[in-house]
């Protein structure tokens, strides 16, 4: 293929999840060919995407209050004689697509993340001052006709598995965002795996909105499910850690719990939102299990991999939740005590069935005050996890500068952020560390040099 001049300047801010991230890359490596080069700032910018995220309160308001403040680079760009394409991309737009042409007719393009393998056409159809609106599901899948991946985040590569929702959580926008669920072959994730560590990959997280739910197609043509997908790409020459994230209590099966114990590879660490400890909320949430059935899953994987820790997601405040409710999600905190975790406070999300339970509302000074009481636990235990962690040696993956002057930043196992003075020539290794000092969401050390 003829080598591509890179002369446009693409700038792209990412909101939200990791699929966002993974998606963001990935109209980076169609953009390319069509001559883009991707730059940090929006300065002189010649195509600014907006990649957003709905899941959350407020959502629009930002977008809208980041497009104001581009405003002014495009009309000096327009002043020069120039062009900015002004997109906006991801959850949002899926939701908001309308509204966000209207409010903003500087916005040259909007889509939705089903339709990124159509970004040349948009594009050119932009280019010619068309207003571009893209929030359709399409028939084919937009797996079959992305480019093969280019960008790559340092030596820990996203890939993604499977995309969408069927579970329809009362409270989520993302079954209506990112459409029914869809799990791609299993041939593709091998060969996109492959080819990721070939370019330096040492870690590959796994992605999905509901990842652990992934059955795609097999290569001996059963359907394989995510277990079976972790024990292929443990046998890839040169890579060292796999992870997979975000998963759903319900999907955790044997198998998968199986594969804990089996691979050592696999990073002794599970994001598993559970969302309450309430059982009376959890089945207000739709969330198709109580909270012993997910405390029976954490026995179950300690007992698998002793050294396993977890984080989790927790809604406080969702509707009806009272006192006891409440204190029941402590509770379950307190049992599994996590090394990490996000709590956030309920917001009714438009078009969710939850969002009409407006008579059972929770005052918000009293969601304030619970979400507060909340994450005095989690920091207490995420302080703890971390303290633990002092005086040990712990493999870090260095993949990233530090903020400070010859810092150098990367992740233990856990998950967890750790810094080191050393020379950047380290980045791209899984070197150990001993620990010298935890903080609350980090941890520092020093490279131990083997003679
Ligand atoms: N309100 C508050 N938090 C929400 N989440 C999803 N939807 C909402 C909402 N309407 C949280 C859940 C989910 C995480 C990604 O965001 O905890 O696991
Ligand atoms: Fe949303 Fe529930 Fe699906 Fe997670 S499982 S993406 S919370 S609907």
């Amino acid at each position: 293929m003829a080598k591509t001049h890179k002369h446009k300047k693409l700038y792209i801010k990412t909101w939200g999840c990791q699929m966002n991230v993974y998606d963001s890359n990935r109209m980076v490596d169609i953009l390319s060919g069509l001559g883009y080069e991707n730059v940090d700032t929006p300065d002189d910018a010649d195509m600014i995407i907006l990649n957003t995220c709905h899941i959350r309160e407020k959502a629009t308001e930002k977008v809208f209050s980041e497009l104001g403040r581009l405003r002014p680079h495009k009309q000096a760009k327009e002043a020069k004689g120039g062009k900015m394409l002004v997109a906006v991309a991801g959850c949002v737009a899926q939701a908001e697509g309308d509204i966000i042409m209207d409010r903003a007719p500087y916005v040259d393009m909007v889509f939705g993340p089903q339709v990124y393998h159509e970004l040349p056409e948009m594009v050119l159809k932009a280019s010619g001052d068309e207003r571009v609106v893209n929030t359709e599901f399409p028939t084919i899948s937009k797996f079959d006709s992305l480019p093969k991946e280019h960008t790559i985040e340092g030596a820990s590569a996203y890939l993604s598995v499977q995309e969408g929702c069927d579970k329809f959580c009362a409270f989520c926008v993302v079954p209506y965002t990112r459409g029914e669920e869809y799990s791609r072959s299993a041939v593709e994730i091998i060969e996109e795996a492959r080819r990721l560590v070939d370019q330096g990959a040492l870690e590959i997280i796994l992605l999905g909105q509901n990842v652990n739910a992934y059955h795609g197609e097999g290569p001996d043509g059963k359907t394989w499910n995510l277990a079976d997908i972790i024990h292929k790409i443990s046998e890839i020459e040169g890579l060292e850690r796999i992870r997979y994230s975000t998963s759903h209590p319900r999907d955790m099966d044997d198998d998968l719990i199986a594969v804990h114990g089996e691979i050592e590879m696999l990073q002794p660490f599970l994001h598993l939102p559970v969302q309450s400890g309430s059982d009376k909320i959890l089945k207000a949430m739709n969330r198709k299990h109580t909270s012993d059935f997910y405390r029976e899953i954490i026995a179950k994987l300690r007992k698998t991999r002793p050294d396993i820790a977890f984080s989790s997601d927790y809604i406080i405040g969702f509707p009806g939740e009272t006192e006891e409710d409440f204190e029941a999600s402590l509770q379950l905190a307190r049992d599994v005590n996590y090394a990490s975790c996000y709590s956030f406070k309920y917001s009714a999300r438009p078009g969710t069935p939850a969002a009409n339970l407006k008579e059972a509302m929770v005052p918000d000074h009293i969601a304030s005050e619970r979400l507060a009481r909340f994450q005095a636990l989690i920091n207490e235990q995420q302080t703890a996890f971390n303290k633990s962690c002092e005086g040990k040696t712990l493999p870090v993956l260095f993949d990233r500068h530090g903020k400070k002057a010859g810092q150098l930043s990367g992740r233990s196992p856990y998950f967890q952020s750790v810094y080191v003075q050393g020379n950047e020539r380290l980045l791209g290794n899984i070197l150990p560390v001993k620990i010298t000092q935890a903080f609350d969401n980090s941890l520092t050390g020093e490279i131990e040099i083997n003679d």
